[in-house]
Formats: C-alpha cells, sequence, structure tokens
C-alpha cells in the first residue's frame, strides 16, 4: 500500500498543531493507519527482545504524551510500533494550561509543548485499557494533578487503580510544565516518592516493571543521585531518558524557539543522548534504560542503543516525516545491526562503552 503522508502533510501544516493532532489520533482510531502509512516489512528476528519477561518485537516504542488517553494504542502496534506508552494520564480530569501550548519549529525540526498534563482523567483511561484485547505491549505513564500538594497520593492511585491494565508503569516526574514535578527527582524526594510505588505495585500488580521518567537537564549530582536510587535493589526496574527539555540551544532558529515550555525533536537528540550514557555508566547496565529524545533515523536510533538503551521510543520526528519513518528506522536498525556483526540488539545494547560486557553476558537474562 501506498504512503499517503507526503499528500496529507500539507494539510496537516495548514491546521494549528493541536487540531492536526487530534485529526491524527482520529485517523488512526478509524483504522486509516496503514492506508496513510503505507505497510511496512515484517520486524527483522534481530530486532526481537525479550525484557522483563515480555517479547518486544522491535526496540521502537511511541514516545509518552502521543496517546495521552489510551485512545490508539492498538493502532499505534498495528503500525508497527514494537510498544506504545499512553498518558500522561492524571487521576482527575484536568484542561492544561490554555491555548495555543503546541508550537512547531519547523527550522529546527522540533516541537516545544506547555500541554501540561491535559488529561482526561484515570476512569476513561482504565475504560479504555479494559476495552482492548492485549495483542502487544502497552506502557501506562502516571502523572499527578496540578492542584494536589501531595504527589505521591496521585502516583498511588494510578499504580493502584491501572493494576495489570498496564504492561509497564513510567512514574513522571520530568515534565516541565507542572509546577514543582521536577523537584520530584531530588534524592531524598525521589526515594520516598518511589518506596511507595514500589510497594504499591507490589501489592496489586506484582511483576509489572516499574520504570522513572528523567528530565534531560539534570547536572552531575542529579545524574549520581537518580542513579542511586534507581538502583535495582529498590524495587525500580528501568529509567525512561528522558522528558522534552528547558534548555534552548544556541542555534535555534524558528520563530517560536523563545516560548515556553519543553523542547523536544532534533535539539535534544544530543544532550539526551549524552544522559543516557551517563547514566548507564552510573548503574553499570544493571538496569534496562529506555532512550528517547530527538530520534528522526536509524542512525539517532542505534546511537542510542549503543549508548545503553534497551528501546528507544519516538515522537516529534514522526510530525515532520510522517508515520513511514518508523520502518525506515526498523529496516535500518537491522542492517547497522548486521553491519557491525551483531545478531542481536541485545547485543548492541551499551556497545559504546569500555564496560559494556557485563551487561551483555546479563541482557539475554535479565528480567
Ligand atoms: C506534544 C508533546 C506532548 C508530550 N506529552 C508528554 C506526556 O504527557 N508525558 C511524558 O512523559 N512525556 C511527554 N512528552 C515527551 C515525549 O514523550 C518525549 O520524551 C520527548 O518528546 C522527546 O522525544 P522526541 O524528541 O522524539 O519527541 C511530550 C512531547 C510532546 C512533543
Amino acid at each position: 500500500m501506498p504512503d499517503l503522508y507526503p499528500l496529507i502533510r500539507p494539510l496537516l501544516r495548514a491546521l494549528p498543531a493541536e487540531t492536526a493532532h487530534r485529526l491524527t489520533v482520529t485517523a488512526l482510531s478509524c483504522g486509516l493507519g496503514p492506508l496513510i502509512a503505507g505497510r511496512g516489512d515484517p520486524d527483522s528476528p534481530s530486532l526481537r527482545q525479550t525484557l522483563w519477561g515480555r517479547d518486544f518485537p522491535n526496540p521502537v516504542g511511541i514516545a509518552a504524551g502521543f496517546d495521552k488517553e489510551a485512545e490508539v494504542p492498538d493502532a499505534l502496534l498495528r503500525l508497527g510500533f514494537g510498544f506504545a506508552e499512553t498518558g500522561t494520564v492524571t487521576p482527575r480530569p484536568q484542561p492544561g494550561n490554555p491555548k495555543p501550548r503546541l508550537f512547531r519549529l519547523y527550522e529546527d525540526r522540533a516541537l516545544i509543548n506547555r500541554l501540561g498534563f491535559n488529561s482526561k482523567g484515570l476512569d476513561q483511561t482504565l475504560a479504555r485499557l479494559r476495552g482492548r484485547r492485549r495483542t502487544g505491549i502497552v506502557g501506562v505513564n502516571l502523572g499527578k494533578n496540578r492542584d494536589n500538594e501531595n504527589a505521591a497520593a496521585d502516583y498511588l492511585d494510578g499504580v493502584r487503580r491501572v493494576g495489570r491494565l498496564a504492561d509497564y508503569f513510567v512514574i513522571n516526574v520530568s515534565s516541565p510544565n507542572t509546577p514543582g514535578l521536577r523537584d520530584l527527582q531530588r534524592r531524598d524526594i525521589l526515594e520516598n516518592l518511589l518506596r511507595q510505588v514500589v510497594a504499591a505495585r507490589d501489592e496489586v500488580a506484582p511483576g509489572t516493571p516499574l520504570l522513572v521518567k528523567i528530565a534531560p537537564d539534570l547536572g552531575d549530582a542529579e545524574r549520581e543521585d537518580i542513579a542511586a536510587v534507581a538502583d535495582p535493589s529498590g524495587g525500580i526496574d528501568g529509567i525512561v531518558i528522558g522528558n522534552t527539555t528547558v534548555a534552548r540551544s544556541p542555534g535555534l532558529r524558528s520563530p517560536h524557539a523563545g516560548e515556553a515550555g519543553g523542547l523536544s525533536g532534533l535539539p535534544l537528540l544530543a544532550p539526551s543522548t549524552a544522559l543516557l550514557g551517563d547514566i548507564y555508566r552510573l548503574t553499570g547496565g544493571k538496569i534496562p534504560l529506555i532512550g528517547v529524545g530527538g530520534i528522526a533515523s536509524a542512525e539517532h536510533a542505534y546511537a542510542k542503543i549503543r549508548a545503553g538503551a534497551s528501546l528507544v521510543q519516538l515522537y516529534t520526528a514522526l510530525i515532520f516525516e510522517g508515520p513511514a519513518l518508523l520502518g525506515r528506522i526498523k529496516s535500518g536498525l537491522a542492517e547497522l545491526l548486521r553491519r557491525d556483526g551483531f545478531s542481536t540488539i541485545a547485543e548492541a545494547v551499551g556497545a559504546d562503552h569500555v564496560v559494556a560486557s557485563p551487561h551483555r553476558q546479563q541482557a539475554g537474562s535479565r528480567r
């Protein structure tokens, strides 16, 4: 089937960014994904991986924020993503920030968003997750309501109510658009929060992986803190690295570069991959990492895998390149693995680090 996205792109571009996104999600929910994206080739067996006892057909996932309300996780899996992350969902519905709050930076291949956790709330997400046939891996990214001072209560609520409906949980402490949220990354606060969340997970959904999503803007000391807190002995199963950045690289050219909010896309590739490599080194490769930020090609995804990511996710590049990008990334990744003599993704994880071999031995046997 042909890739129709190049024909649709001018229409989407003419619409306000959020309207274009809504239209895309609606098209996916109507089953139009394969028509728009074309049908890709089957995944190469070298892309398969078992992590946390779950079988990932390929390592490329859709990042949180694309399908905040769990409207289209299965349509995204059918498009060829190896896994889908829904959310961020907050316990109660909340509108988020006033519009406009999403900006396309064409010249920089980037977006700035200050959505502020617009969410229809957990009830709706739960109803949708209950209605699925569960044919692929869908993680649930949990947040807190803006007006709740007691952050832990909201995350606990999320874990308890979602329970076994999630294939994995992500505790999002890194969105820049909810005041105070990123302070939860401070070592003492995070330790306390995660201890409670791990206990709740062990109660309602033992064995469901629990990940924490961090900001790309962490300094050296904060990186060490995160690595210490995320030790697997504490019950954390992985780290998502990372969210959008509040930093603005000096080279940005778009007229929207000065908008407040989180920047995603190409300018985030280098800093988020460097952070990923640091966290891999600091954690000694003992905990699986998901690399996110700026991926727009197979080479970018491969760089994250070699820096230490077992899985990768993307969002922003899809807006600029369309969904056929996914097939190009997957076939390109298989080719890069072949070129470098790796027979599986797991063998390439962390390959750029001198201490890669202990990780590689673990990769096959990790939960
Ligand atoms: C419009 C938009 C909304 C997002 N919403 C969320 C969200 O609700 N929760 C979250 O953890 N990350 C959210 N993100 C961050 C992405 O999941 C991802 O971490 C970030 O965009 C970097 O990846 P990218 O450069 O491939 O887009 C959002 C990103 C964008 C662009």
